[in-house]
């Protein structure tokens, strides 16, 4: 540690005396480079290469052998799975005390939604078009991390989906590139602020990259080809944003990208990232993706995969020790190759300096402030806020809900109704069950005294067992309304968990069906990672409530919403298909030169499903009624350079206050390449009450309209275009206008 003090000071000195101006290092290059030049190879490669902590919490000290030979060695810079103030704080004493430079440790971990306080998925969220939530639901994140030692979240996740098969669909923003660019840099600015070395924020990681959502099938760690042109208008744009607001670190994918694992993609990596990008921090493998090269088939070896990761510009090695086993073999037989070393070292230093690490390397391991912040009743809040605000209102027939609170007697059935694992989602970090407070229990708090609340679970999420269907009978029967909690449990999604049939599991579908027999009202609360194709229960239930994985306030968010106490004003952020065989289908497709026509056989189309899907990317009801008209441009015609405004009346024509999602969407109609038939270009999310009109004006110019045209070039092209206004992507006004 005296050494590091010492280099530190030194920095400072040199950063502040260069010989002259041009030369003058700030104190942190100068700090970074008079400590790298200390460093022997070995501990270079100990500061690229990443170890997991045991999966189970052994206690507040680190006593794992391993680790602490790890640790104390030098043989790594990082731990993943290592949290807590003391446990971090026993780790970092290892490093810091007992390693020649005592160069800090750097903690990572998985708070995809949350760290303690868990929120709801990331594709939830992304429904809510809040980006002022979205972004709080990551500050309060980072604050919870930060006070127990963790510096650094593997979050977020910003694979454009495409494919709902895909089990990781839930924890990106869907299918749209425009709004996952959005929502990327509203969670990155959410975890990071503007000053890593705060002690409410972490360094954020853009992941995976890239178009790991891709895989073929749906099925996930499958094959992606993409198109370079497909590849940077659909799958990079989220990363690049990610990356424009300043993201610390990158992760590579596990897919192979059109031949090339994204972890040895020199295109990817090198290329697009660090030189067209310029970005500055840096990438870290996936889970032992370096080595599963080998397995990929492109390298004969774990030493040929440590080479190809090192010059494919891969910084630090998630689990797998190629890097800890053959990197001096390497650069004894290629000595160039310290130069991709020393650029991977330093980037990997300049984060831990701007976390703040080498002025104080416990800075983060607070166990006074990690009691004091973390699960704070603030933070609760908020997770209601943001959940009720995700879920989206799919079907409302007869004005079933909201419910009155004076309900003589509700029947809440359904294997998902109290249960509190499943709204904690997939990849839930340090979430746990007694912190959730189940549909059941936030419907008994939200009802009158005078409701009775009937209960029967009717059937487990995946089971052919029916037998439970009489009692859930007798409680239908007795009931005024029936809340049907059905879905899919929280691990039938994330990571290794595509599903070949999107439907409801078991003989869900089939209690629905019993239930609405009964002739009583069904008001569906559908919990799910992923869209769920059900046609029945969408075409046949009274009401159907979108509530995804809504984290630890799911009882009363959705309780908020049957009962009225808040307007439902969620939008899709995917399409939800009618079936799997649509597959894949999203709103921002090409038009090809026989578009779909049901009154010409010969045009795209299948001879045995519908066309359309079930909902339309941006589609969400409410409890009241808006009504668009007087779509105007300010121009028919402009120049590049200049912008065309547009505007639109909007009119809550309806009983009660509530917000809407107006959405912009433009269409080229002719380009040097196919175009989509929409692109999602703006939207406004605003408040309207009761017979209030609002116009909302949206501006474009040119640079919105860029693509990559047939030559490759990121340009706009002049021409003739299509402007639309609506509440969702299938239900919109246009209007025309030309770029000149
Ligand atoms: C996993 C995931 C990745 C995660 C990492 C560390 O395999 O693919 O998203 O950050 O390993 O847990």
């Amino acid at each position: 540690m005296r050494l590091i003090f010492s280099t530190f000071i030194l920095g400072i000195f040199l950063g502040c005396s260069g010989p002259d101006q041009a030369q003058k290092l700030s104190p942190k290059q100068a700090f970074l480079d008079s400590l790298l030049n200390e460093m022997t190879l070995a501990e270079k490669i100990g500061q690229m290469s990443q170890a997991t902590g045991n999966w189970e919490k052994t206690g507040p000290v680190v006593t794992d052998p391993d680790m602490v030979d790890l640790a104390t060695r030098g043989k790594v810079g990082s731990f993943l799975n290592v949290f807590g103030a003391a446990r971090t704080r026993s780790a970092q004493e290892l490093a810091v005390n007992q390693t020649r430079l005592g160069i800090p440790l750097i903690f990572g971990y998985d708070m995809i939604h949350g760290y303690k306080t868990t929120f709801p998925i990331p594709l939830a969220e992304a429904a809510s078009w809040d980006l002022d939530l979205i972004k709080r639901s990551a500050e309060i994140t980072a604050i919870e991390a930060a006070a127990s030692g963790l510096h650094w979240n593997f979050a977020p996740m910003v694979d454009i989906a495409r494919d709902p098969r895909w089990g990781r669909i839930m924890e990106g923003a869907g299918e749209d590139p425009w709004w996952g660019s959005k929502v990327a840099v509203a969670r990155v600015q959410g975890y990071q602020g503007d000053d890593l070395s705060s002690l409410s924020t972490i360094a954020a990681t853009a992941k995976h990259f890239a178009a790991y959502g891709a895989a073929e099938g749906g099925r996930d760690y499958n094959t992606t080809e993409v198109s370079e042109r497909t590849l940077r208008e659909v799958y990079l744009p989220p990363f690049q944003a990610a990356a424009k607001a300043g993201v610390a670190t990158f992760m590579n994918g596990f897919n192979d990208l059109n031949g090339i694992p994204a972890t040895a993609s020199e295109l990817l990596v090198r290329q697009i990232l660090k030189k067209e990008w310029d970005f500055q921090g840096f990438v870290v493998s996936d889970w032992a993706s370096v080595q599963e090269m080998t397995d990929h088939s492109i390298a004969s070896s774990d030493k040929e995969a440590a080479e190809l990761a090192l010059i494919g510009g891969c910084d630090m090695e998630m689990v797998s020790t190629t890097y800890t086993e053959f990197m001096e073999e390497l650069v004894k037989e290629n000595p160039t190759y310290i130069s991709y070393i020393d650029e991977a070292v330093h980037r990997v230093l300049a984060i831990k300096y701007d976390l703040g690490l080498f002025q104080d390397p416990y800075r983060y391991s607070d166990p006074a402030r990690e009691a004091e912040v973390v699960l704070h009743n603030d933070h609760f809040k908020h997770a209601r806020e943001i959940a009720k605000r995700s879920i989206v209102l799919l079907e409302n027939r007869n004005q079933t809900l909201p419910l009155n609170t004076d309900l003589n007697r509700i029947a809440v059935i359904g294997p998902l109704a109290d249960d509190k694992e499943t709204p904690l989602g997939t990849w839930s970090a340090q979430g746990r069950q007694e912190h959730v407070t189940t549909i059941l229990e936030g419907i008994k708090l939200a009802s009158g005294d005078e409701t009775k609340i009937l209960t029967a679970k009717g059937c487990e999420v995946n089971s052919s067992d029916k037998s439970g269907f009489k009692n859930a009978r007798s409680m239908a029967k007795q009931a005024d309304v029936i809340i049907a909690v059905v879905g899919e449990e929280a691990l039938m999604s994330g990571e290794a968990l595509s599903r070949s049939d999107i439907g409801l599991p078991g003989v869900q579908l089939e209690l629905l069906q019993m239930l609405k027999a009964t002739g009583k009202p069904v008001v569906v609360v559908l919990m799910n990672g992923r869209p769920i194709a059900e046609p029945w229960m969408y075409e046949n239930c009274d009401a159907v409530l979108e509530t995804w994985h809504l984290g630890v306030q799911s009882g009363p968010a959705i309780a908020d919403v049957l009962f009225g106490s808040y307007n439902p004003s969620g939008k899709l952020p995917v399409t939800i298909p009618r079936s799997v065989g649509q597959i894949p289908i999203y709103y921002n497709h090409k038009n090809t030169g026989r578009a779909y026509d049901p009154t010409e056989r010969y045009t795209s189309q299948y001879i045995d499903e519908d066309h359309l899907p079930q909902y339309p990317f941006g589609y969400g009801l409410s409890y009241t009624e808006f009504e668009y008209s007087n779509l105007v441009l300010d121009k028919s015609s402009f120049h590049a350079g200049e912008s065309i405004s547009i505007g639109v009346d909007i009119k809550n024509s309806g009983p009660v206050s509530g917000e809407e999602v107006v959405q912009l969407y433009v269409r080229d109609m002719f380009g040097s390449v196919t175009r989509p038939v929409l692109e999602l270009k703006g939207f406004h999310k605003t408040m309207l009450a009761p017979g209030e009109s609002q116009t909302i004006h949206f501006t474009l110019g040119a640079e919105d309209l860029r693509f990559w045209d047939k030559d490759m070039k990121f340009s706009w092209e002049p021409g003739n275009f299509k402007v639309f206004v609506g509440p969702d992507s299938g239900d919109l006004l246009g209007a025309d206008f030309k770029l000149l």
